[in-house]
């Protein structure tokens, strides 16, 4: 029997490194997911989404794998992995893991042998090797720029001492892109793709999914000033507090390395290869392209299951352009029969208790810190943040959470300098803060070491003293607590079927910052301006700040019997 569960599915996204450390080195493992995990069977979510935990030199957080098929000494072993999974299945709870085939580590062992093969090989093949231009060949093959900053060539050094060839990174220099032209390459990922079906996982979240097939050629490419650093539209542009309208940008239309048309191709070869196996094992696509038509290419019939909702994510706290990108995502995703997903935090992106209050544009990537000009009021933001979690977790469709936001976790922006791992940071020399503010250990237990995050004080990024205030414990069972409104939104969503329902406006929404729809018994209004509206009569079944006598005060959502 199918359920297709993956069509209304609450994803939980672990970031290994940050959950739990069982062995107190300051990273996160595996046995530390697995202790916790019956946390978060009681929050009530369906599926875990793991980032990589594989073979790594840790040069991008894991998203540089030398080895495909292991797990990394910091985060255990395949045995943990292996009881972890099984504690998560007794648990009813699905295991989504990521897969990065976009690009390996160069620590990974073909690039190591394309290396020392030289130019011409079978073994650069695999890789986009290409000769350098002018005269001397010390000019990149195009002009392309890493997503993290800086070119995105490097030179290799040659058997014969000789500076030689360029190879090509979209991302760090220690992640060399995979041609996926070539048969080898391709059916390495089939082989690596079986490894972990066949030991049992539900899924993968597909890196980079809009990436893998360059344009032939690889034509010279400036990308728009305004593009979010992984493609795609730009994050939503906010001026003194008042969002500006959201535009559909095409900052990565056109790109010849982003949602060229072969990729899909590929990923109609992994479904009919995902679908021999029992128990509807699923891909998820993270798809930077816009707008959202496009996006839905990925999830078509006999493509992946779902896609990253990254223009939800982007879009401001408005009634307007909020009710304009449901209704836009409604739309793409049900052309083609797939479901909508809806995110608001991720590890890539500034946490929404911040970024949902922040003053001044800052582009998706760049993340913020103590220099960066429009800070977010904290109150503001976390106020924000659960009255945006409760409007979206009352959407149809699967929804993702990102570790932490369950605790209104907000953006860690005063790291300090040389704390800092982000490649981003050092391929900018610091000019763009990058993504470790949104990665930083969680906290579990107030009172104990590290928060509880391990049994040490180590945590390989500092968490901020005033986390003793967000950790689980000083928020488990207490009435107005953010993880309780999860609590009882992941409930709610479930009790009332919200996630198989639909949006029935109730008009006049999307004016006056008012946001109203009916999804079967349920009335969700939300307040995305900042003075009080009047509250519509009924039952309040729940309710992101306390509401009273009539009113629906600001940056507030409610849910009430229709
Ligand atoms: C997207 C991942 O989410 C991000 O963390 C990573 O740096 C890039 N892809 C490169 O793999």
């Amino acid at each position: 029997m199918t359920t297709e569960w993956w069509r209304t599915a609450a994803i939980y996204q672990i970031y290994p490194r940050s959950f739990a450390d069982a062995n107190g080195d300051g990273m996160g493992d595996l046995a530390g997911i697995r202790s916790r995990l019956p946390e978060l069977a009681d929050l009530g979510i369906d599926a875990i989404w793991l980032s990589p935990f594989f073979t790594s030199p840790q040069k991008d957080a894991g998203y540089d794998v030398a080895d495909y098929c292991d797990v990394d000494p910091r985060f255990g072993t395949l045995d943990d992995f292996d009881d972890m999974l099984a504690e998560a299945h007794r648990l009813g709870l699905r295991v989504i893991v990521d897969l990065v085939p976009n690009h390996s580590s160069d620590r990974h062992p073909w690039f190591q042998e394309a290396l020392a093969a030289g130019p011409g090989s079978r073994e650069r093949a695999r890789y986009l090797f290409r000769d350098g231009k002018g005269d001397t060949g010390d000019i990149p093959p195009n002009n392309w720029e890493s997503v993290f900053g800086g070119s995105a060539w490097t030179r290799v050094t040659e058997a014969d001492g000789e500076p030689g060839q360029w190879y090509l990174h979209l991302f760090d220099s220690s992640q060399p892109d995979f041609d996926w032209t070539n048969e080898d390459v391709r059916e390495e990922f089939r082989r690596i793709l079986r490894f972990w079906l066949d030991r049992g996982v539900d899924g993968f979240r597909v890196d980079v999914a809009h990436g893998m097939v360059k344009a032939e050629g690889l034509p010279d490419w400036t990308p728009a000033a305004d593009g979010g650093s992984m493609g795609g539209a730009s994050h939503a542009l906010v001026e003194e507090g008042v969002p500006l309208e959201p535009e559909i940008h095409d900052a990565g239309d056109g790109a010849p390395y982003w949602g060229q048309d072969g990729v899909h191709e590929i990923y109609r070869d992994w479904r009919a290869l995902l679908d021999e196996y029992p128990g509807e094992r699923i891909l998820a696509a993270e798809a930077w392209v816009d707008p959202l038509p496009r996006v839905a290419k990925w999830v078509r019939s006999d493509e992946m299951h779902q896609a990253f909702n990254f223009a939800y994510l982007e879009t401001p706290w408005d009634a307007a352009a909020l009710r304009g990108v449901i209704d836009a995502s409604l739309s793409a995703f049900g052309a083609v029969g797939a479901p909508s997903t809806w995110v608001l935090s991720n590890h890539d992106v500034v946490r929404h208790a911040s970024r949902l209050a922040l003053t001044v544009e800052n582009l998706q990537g760049h993340g913020i810190g103590p220099r960066t000009p429009g800070l977010p009021d904290p109150v503001v933001g976390l106020r924000r943040a659960r009255a945006a979690t409760a409007l979206m977790l009352a959407l149809p469709g699967s929804a993702y959470v990102y570790q932490g936001e369950e605790l209104g976790l907000p953006e860690a922006i005063d790291l300090p300098d040389d704390a800092r791992q982000d490649p981003t940071w050092f391929r900018t020399h610091g000019e763009r803060y990058g993504r470790d503010g949104c990665r930083v250990p969680l906290p579990w237990e107030a009172d104990r070491p590290s928060f509880g995050f391990g049994p040490t004080d180590a945590a390989w990024l500092p968490q901020p003293a005033s986390w003793a205030d967000f950790a689980r414990d000083r928020q488990r069972g207490v009435e107005g607590s953010t993880l309780e409104l999860y609590r009882a939104a992941l409930g709610g969503r479930r009790s009332h079927a919200l996630a198989m329902g639909s949006v029935d406006w109730v008009e006049p929404s999307g004016a006056d910052g008012v946001l109203a729809f009916r999804n079967g018994d349920v009335l969700v209004v939300a307040n995305t301006g900042s003075a009080d509206v009047p509250l519509p009569a009924g039952e309040v079944l729940l309710a992101s700040a306390e509401v009273a006598d009539g009113v629906l005060p600001a940056d507030t959502t409610v849910w009430l019997r229709a």
